[in-house]
């Protein structure tokens, strides 16, 4: 890591191919021995990088995409169409049109939106795949619950996506009469960062329970479920905690309990089990990537005991530090394991706080040492900013002895290039 931060220059993202690839492995592997027919589907908001993107296809991946970016980001990749979703709370007719185009399955979020996506493949004579996204916790009777559990149940703070019980079961009844709409299954989305399984146990039993009162309603069964995403990973910078502060489940646990009450649900209401989509993204994702930082400037004031180790990193390049709380190890490159008897403020130079870390507790470092951020491969580049006119850093991906470049060191001449002075601004002469 110090030699990339020296030939390439930090800030400097670093993703590991072979982490990837391993996640990946594992994941489909934790839910293929457990389910019968299961399909990985990469949700690409989480990364979008195009070599990331086109690693995860090549390991069979299809792909949740949030918009038109999104889905030609898969389509580049040479993602086949037919593994993909789109989701999102409002989509755009240019979206809804492509994919009916190309028979890429919608996440329906409104009966409005159902009746808009029959017109449009009505009109192109053609058929719309489409998977209704429900609200699992609306089929939840909170009393008869955990309390933990029933927070969650009753917690309505995610209702911008999806539908709840009674709209969902209007919903099918109107798919199934629309000609031009092909209801393949249901989606759901445990958003809500959860570390543990409860949520996933429930909301699964809970869907089992939908696809029974579907059957009854209306003589309909899913071919697919799309549990979506919302995996940790064992670090979960998500949760704000410190690693190892907390209980996380691992992929296996969590595959074993939604393949378990899936199966055993089934079973017991004489379902047959529709295929298993699951949309994992940070738990692909986040720890193949480090942020490497060279530690500039440290301050001690003769008036105060706190210690600021200023980096070239910015939040601007972890932005869910500062909008969520997440919490990123920062270990130093060389010497990590050396006694950790500092405890300092890691800030970057952007003009509000850009607090990295706070209270941390590191080795005694000096300037010019590097520093690696950990997990940052989820939801970190892809919500950078360039507050302060901080270019974005390079990221570079590394495969045994083989590093490439996949995406290069952002200039300011390339931040400015982007503004236009109009011409009567210009002073003449
Ligand atoms: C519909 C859907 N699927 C999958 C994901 C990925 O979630 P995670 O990165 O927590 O696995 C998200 C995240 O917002 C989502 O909205």
């Amino acid at each position: 890591l110090a030699d990339l931060a020296a030939r390439f220059g930090t800030p400097l993202y670093v993703t590991s191919e072979r982490q990837l690839r391993e996640n990946y492995r594992r994941t489909y592997a934790a839910f293929a021995s457990r389910y019968p027919d299961v399909r990985i589907l990469y949700a690409n908001k989480a990364n979008g990088n195009a070599a990331i993107r086109t690693i995860v296809t090549q390991e069979g991946a299809g792909g949740d995409c949030f918009g038109l970016g999104e889905l030609e980001l898969a389509l580049r990749a040479a993602t086949p169409p037919d593994g993909l979703v789109l989701n999102g709370s409002n989509k755009g007719l240019d979206e809804l049109q492509k994919a009916i185009e190309l028979g890429v399955t919608i996440n329906v979020d409104h009966p409005d939106e159902l009746e808009t996506i029959a017109k449009l493949a009505e009109t192109a004579h053609n058929t719309a795949k489409v998977n209704l996204r429900v609200l699992p916790f609306s089929f939840a009777d909170p009393e008869s619950l955990d309390p933990d559990l029933a927070t969650i149940a009753l917690d309505r703070s995610h209702d911008k996506w999806g539908m709840d019980r009674p709209t969902v079961l209007a919903s099918a009844r109107r798919a199934i009469a629309l000609p031009s709409v092909d209801l393949r299954g249901l989606h759901i989305h445990v958003s809500r960062l959860r570390s543990t399984t409860a949520p996933f146990a429930l909301a699964s039993a809970l869907m089992v329970q939908c696809m029974v009162e579907l059957r009854d309603a209306l003589g309909w069964t899913p071919s697919v479920l799309d549990i979506g995403g919302g995996f940790a990973h064992e670090r979960d910078p998500e949760s704000g905690k410190p690693a190892g502060s907390h209980a996380v489940a691992t992929i296996e646990s969590y595959a074993d309990v939604i393949s378990s009450t899936l199966l055993q649900g089934c079973a017991a209401h004489d379902l047959e089990p529709p295929q298993l989509w699951v949309e994992p993204g940070r738990r692909l994702v986040s720890n193949t990537t480090v942020l490497l930082t060279r530690v500039g400037l440290i301050k001690r004031l003769p008036t105060s005991d706190t210690t600021w180790v200023n980096v070239d990193a910015s939040t601007n390049h972890v932005m869910r530090i500062p909008l969520q709380g997440y919490h990123h190890e920062v270990v130093p490159v060389r010497g990590a394991n050396r006694i950790r008897s500092l405890v300092a403020n890691v800030v970057g130079p952007n003009c509000t706080l850009d607090l990295i870390a706070e209270e941390r507790a590191l080795p005694c470092i000096s300037p010019g040492e590097y520093l690696a951020i950990l997990d940052v491969g989820g939801y970190a580049e892809a919500f950078v900013t360039r507050f302060n006119l901080i270019p974005r850093p390079a990221t570079v991906l590394v495969a045994g002895d083989c590093v490439d470049v996949i995406r290069p060191r952002e200039t300011v001449d390339e931040v400015l290039a982007g503004q236009i002075v109009p011409d009567r601004l210009r002073v003449s002469g």
